[in-house]
């Protein structure tokens, strides 16, 4: 049995694969809606989630299956103290699939060693979070046409951004791929992604803290909201939050074709009148979730 916990989990090859299923699925949604009668997803959230909960839902809904869980961890056995571990055995029981989201760093790693059924790790603490990675990877190849040869820009809380961490993982596999890591100093990248990812396969990177110095230069900008609930010191919190807002204005300087992705929720880091902009497309990106998850659950559970 396969589970999901890092993007590293997948190669190119059949990350490549979820996005043809995820285009197939767009194109012919009725040759889809039996594929997963009779199977239950179980949804077990132990931290807030709109999209990510709800696209795995409804991906199941639409593929035909049903769904259960819980949303918050006080409405489980959790707040009895019941370790993590058990809780996903249990679950196991009672369904085919689990995708889990838990506030620490390797929660779903240590669930999945003691797990009967395949888990997808929702999002792990600032670590990982590899399903908004393919949702971001097929907004990518459908918006560019390719996931190779382009310069990305990834901006705001690069050191708790786990959307952030996953996706720079699974860029840095495709060809003539540059990163250019836009955050204040006390939001950059950790250096195990560099360490481990950048510097070992030699991706062309750089920093800087100025939004509008390599703007002109983009074929995607990724940006993300400050990840409040990872900080120590509220003072902290409020000095950094607004420290990039994206708006019309800062978009003059922008290429025609590039790409804006948020993988959501924003706070204030884009301005709502970037919302009409032909090149926002983080409303496209959250449909897309739906539909790579769709790929992703046939792909768990072994349906052609
Ligand atoms: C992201 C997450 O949970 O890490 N949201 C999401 O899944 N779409 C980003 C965020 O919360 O800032």
């Amino acid at each position: 049995m396969k589970h999901l916990i890092d993007i590293q989990d997948l190669s190119v090859e059949e990350i490549d694969e979820l996005i043809k299923v995820a285009n197939d699925i767009i194109a012919n949604k009725e040759k889809y809606s039996p594929k997963c009668n009779g199977k239950k997803l179980a949804t077990l959230f132990f931290e807030p989630s709109t999209r990510t909960r709800l696209s795995f839902e409804a991906a199941m809904l639409e593929l035909g299956g049903s769904v259960l869980g819980f949303s918050e961890s006080s409405s489980s056995s959790v707040s009895k103290g019941e370790s993590v571990s058990d809780t996903i055995r249990v679950v196991g029981c009672y369904s085919d699939i689990i995708a889990m989201r838990h506030p620490k760093e390797g929660a779903p790693l240590v669930a999945c060693q003691r797990s009967t059924v395949p888990i997808i790790n929702a999002g792990d603490g600032g670590h990982n979070h590899p399903t908004q990675t393919l949702t971001d990877l097929l907004t990518i190849s459908r918006e560019k046409g390719r996931l190779n040869q382009m310069t990305i820009g990834l901006c705001g809380d690069l050191k708790f951004g786990r959307t952030v961490h996953s996706l720079i993982n699974a860029m840095s596999r495709y060809q003539g791929i540059k990163f250019v890591l836009i955050s204040p100093d006390e939001l950059k990248i950790p250096d195990y992604v560099k360490t481990n990812v950048l510097d070992k396969l030699g991706i062309e990177y750089c920093e800087t803290k100025d939004i509008e110095e390599y703007l002109p230069e983009l074929d995607v900008l990724y940006m993300t909201r400050v990840q409040k609930e990872r900080f120590f010191n509220e003072a902290d919190y409020i000095r950094l939050k607004d420290y990039y807002i994206l708006n019309k204005a800062k978009l003059e300087k922008a290429k025609k074709d590039l790409t804006i992705l948020h993988p959501l929720p924003r706070v204030n880091e884009i301005s709502t009148d970037v919302d009409d902009d032909p090149r926002a497309k983080y409303f496209e990106q959250a449909l897309c979730g739906k539909y790579i998850r769709m790929a992703l659950i046939l792909k768990m559970l072994g349906i052609e």
